[in-house]
């Protein structure tokens, strides 16, 4: 990775959402960044369940599916193990700035909020918040607990985004592809990368 490359670290973590995910690092790879991808053993669960996609334990082979699935750039990809303590993404020096978690398990965002970095995901997410990056946690759940609210609470506060996997309805959407493009345009727009998935608001309601 070069200084004049855009990276981001995005981890899959074990709520229901699978797809949200897949979707977010296509359009990634698509903007032309670099992806450190994290995926927990629960997420690789529920990509299973939810999308017939079985992933291995290993980075590579879990690289290789990904790419024949998405028909993207391998070269853009990076999938890292759960103890893959030297990735960039384990050290302030070297982490990129933004990380999402799409999606985002009530559990990570315990994990999180208590800066347990008990693995790679927790590890990453800490990086960010103390280099003072951008840290976006797509969370699902319902309903919330007041202890997941606490949780959300307190990592706002620190300036972590917390954006609940809740499509809106507003645009019209005709499949659930339409449904997941409208969580990750609100995605894309909150990193800064350009994205057409979704007519904004505002520009193609008005008749
Ligand atoms: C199919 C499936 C769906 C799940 N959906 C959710 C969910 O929507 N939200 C959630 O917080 N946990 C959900 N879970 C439970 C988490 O996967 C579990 O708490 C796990 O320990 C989270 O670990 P992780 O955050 O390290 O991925 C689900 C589990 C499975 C197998």
């Amino acid at each position: 990775m070069n200084n004049k490359q855009k990276a981001i670290t995005l981890a899959f973590t074990g709520a229901s959402g699978a797809p949200y995910g897949l979707r977010l690092l296509e359009c990634l790879i698509a903007a032309d960044y670099q992806v450190f991808l994290l995926i927990s053993s629960a997420a690789r669960v529920v990509l299973a369940t939810e999308h017939g996609l079985k992933l291995s334990a290993n980075p590579e082979s879990a690289k290789q599916a990904l790419v024949e699935h998405l028909k993207c750039d391998a070269n853009k990809l990076i999938v890292c193990g759960k103890d893959d303590w030297f990735s960039p993404v384990a050290s302030g020096s070297a982490a990129p700035k933004q990380m999402v978690v799409c999606p985002c398990s009530a559990g990570s965002v315990a994990a999180i909020a208590h800066g347990m970095s008990d693995n790679l995901i927790e590890r990453a997410a800490d990086v960010v918040m103390k280099e003072r990056g951008q840290l976006l946690l797509v969370v699902r759940e319902t309903p919330f607990s007041t202890l997941h609210l606490e949780n959300m609470h307190k990592l706002s506060q620190m300036g972590v985004t917390i954006m609940p996997a809740a499509p809106g309805f507003y645009h019209q959407p005709k499949s659930i592809e339409d449904l997941i493009d409208f969580m990750v345009a609100r995605i894309l727009d909150h990193l800064g990368v350009e994205q057409g998935l979704v007519p904004r608001w505002g520009y193609d309601h008005r008749g």
